[in-house]
């Protein structure tokens, strides 16, 4: 059934799917301030999270779903086991959405049946059709997925989908959930559903997969040729192990090559139509917050949003694109956000010319927050003359951060060189508003400032990645460090911004602390914790 209208459903899995990938934890603050993001990039459907897993997801759906659920803003979905509590608690948190989805979801394939749900498929096929009934009492849109569906034996997965879908499922969702499928396979197992399950037209087929081969876009592009109508990805990829399919990968591939894939919608190839809604120019900026609030960083050849997506180094292509840019450019950078605006403000810009330019990159920061980013904006702009629109993102995603604050860096001092032991003093506020100092000696400087750190908070953790990247080119660009640090099995991650690079070091560690620290005040319980990982 393709009309001319019809198009893809992008379903944004970040904050749920995404947010389990060790050490992309984030609170409740960090998460608002993603799915506002979402929402202005225009994404149809926001997964808050998971309702019943923690009290904390349970209160993060429910304000994403107050703040962001708006009458002209994307449907806000919570995934739910296929049990009565959980699907009770996505319920109850969605409430204030206007447009709520529950995403209901239970195993099909054999290995999962036998080994981890121990069920036989008589009893899978009759919770699935119960609890799909059941949530469908609470509200119209209801999702369901046949977990490892690209495992489970095709006859099976149209019998669950027909009764599913008969239920009140309105989109069946197939997952790849171990990141097996190939791309011809994945179209098969699509185009076998649309023409075996006898109801399919009354539900919108969706795909969601994981990255384990590499394949995870290539497969999704398979199935939209063969009928599935709604991706389901995460920015920057992140999720499960190798993480889920990238939307801006996504989004980019049906934009650039819609005269291929317009046949399949039924249009004509020329038809400039777009294929999804989202804004493109919102997708460079949503990824940097979204590496930079999860410390989840973005690899240099990343396709479409890494460093080097857009930059040509060999001299045959430079030749190529000044001649003609379409020579070895197959997108401009513009169409994702990237802007040539190098320079626009300088250590005399005064507050409104700052506040005007961060509002035009697209950030509404607090009073409170803007004076905190105004005072750093010129400490930079006293050290760097020129502060291009990256610094700027820099300094503005460093005061949305939020990492609670416990310690605070009050002082770092270092000394080091070719021929000293490196050195460090530290003064750390400590959450009791106590100035404490300490010095310690390391095999280089950040080291000793990370040991003397230590001796003041004193909660054991291993750093498990350290890493800098300079915002701009230059001698005086700022640095931003991200580390990722692990205490007993938990990953947590740190992230700042400073043209001195031991002082974003010290700032980073102690964001990456003050994580660590808030969870061990606030321990979850060990069944929440479980019941996250699905
Ligand atoms: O990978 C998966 O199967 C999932 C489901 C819960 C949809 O994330
Ligand atoms: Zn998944």
């Amino acid at each position: 059934m393709t009309n001319k209208t019809e198009r893809i459903i992008i379903f944004d899995t970040t904050l749920r799917d995404g947010e389990q990938c060790p050490g992309a934890t984030l609170n409740i603050d960090e998460k608002l301030v993603i799915a506002k993001q979402l929402a202005r990039l225009g994404v149809d459907v926001i997964e808050a999270g998971f309702a019943f897993a923690s009290p904390g997801d349970f209160e993060a759906v429910s304000k994403i779903a107050q703040m962001v659920g708006t009458e002209n803003g994307p449907v806000i979905c919570s995934l739910a086991r296929a049990i009565k509590a959980d699907i009770e608690a996505a319920a109850e948190a969605l409430k204030p959405a206007v447009k709520g989805r529950i995403h209901t979801f239970i195993s099909t394939s054999d290995i999962h049946l036998e080994y981890q749900l121990r069920k036989s498929r008589a009893e899978v096929l009759a919770i699935a059709e119960e609890m799909v009934a059941y949530a469908k009492s609470f509200m119209p849109d209801v999702e369901f997925s046949p977990m490892d569906a690209a495992r489970s034996d095709p006859e099976f997965l149209y019998q669950v989908l027909e009764r599913t879908i008969a239920a009140g499922a309105t989109t069946v969702n197939i997952p790849d959930t171990v990141g097996y499928i190939t791309p011809s396979e994945f179209g098969a197992i699509i185009k076998g559903i649309k023409e075996n399950v006898p109801n399919i037209d009354q539900a919108i087929i969706s795909v969601h997969g994981h990255n384990d081969l590499g394949l995870a876009v290539a497969n999704f592009l398979e199935a939209v040729k063969n009928g599935a109508r709604q991706l389901e990805c995460t920015i920057n990829g992140i999720g499960e192990r190798a993480g889920n399919a990238a939307l801006e990968e996504l989004v980019m591939a049906l934009h650039v090559r819609r005269q291929y894939f317009n046949f399949y919608f039924g249009r004509p190839a020329e038809s400039q139509e777009p294929l999804t809604n989202i804004d493109t120019r919102e997708i460079y900026r949503t990824s940097r917050l979204v590496s930079n609030l999860t410390g989840m960083l973005v690899q240099p050849n990343k396709a479409i949003v890494g460093a080097n997506a857009f930059a040509h180094e060999s001299g045959i292509h430079q030749d190529g694109v000044l001649k003609n840019r379409l020579t070895y450019e197959i997108m401009d950078a513009q169409l994702i956000g990237l802007t040539n605006n190098q320079i626009v403000l300088g250590k005399h810009s005064g507050r409104n010319a700052f506040r005007t330019r961060l509002k035009e990159l697209g950030f509404e920061l607090s009073e409170t927050e803007l004076n905190k980013a105004f005072v750093k904006f010129k400490e930079v702009a006293d050290k760097k003359k020129e502060i291009s629109d990256r610094d700027l993102e820099a300094i503005a995603n460093d005061e949305i951060q939020q990492a609670p604050d416990l310690f605070r860096v009050e002082l770092v001092q270092v000394s080091c060189g070719s021929n000293a032991r490196p050195t460090a003093t530290v003064t750390l506020r400590t959450p009791e508003g106590e100035e404490l100092t300490d010095a310690a000696i390391g095999t280089g400087p950040v080291d000793a400032v990370y040991k003397a750190i230590n001796r003041v908070v004193n909660v054991p953790n291993q750093l498990i990645e350290f890493s800098v990247q300079s915002v701009t080119a230059g001698i005086d660009a700022i640095g931003e460090v991200t580390i990722r640090l692990r205490h007993e099995s938990r990953v947590f991650s740190g992230h700042a911004a400073n043209t001195d690079i031991i002082v974003a070091s010290a700032q980073a560690y102690v964001n990456a602390l003050n994580r660590l620290y808030a969870s061990l005040q606030t321990q979850e319980k060990p069944e929440e914790v479980s019941a996250q990982k699905v």
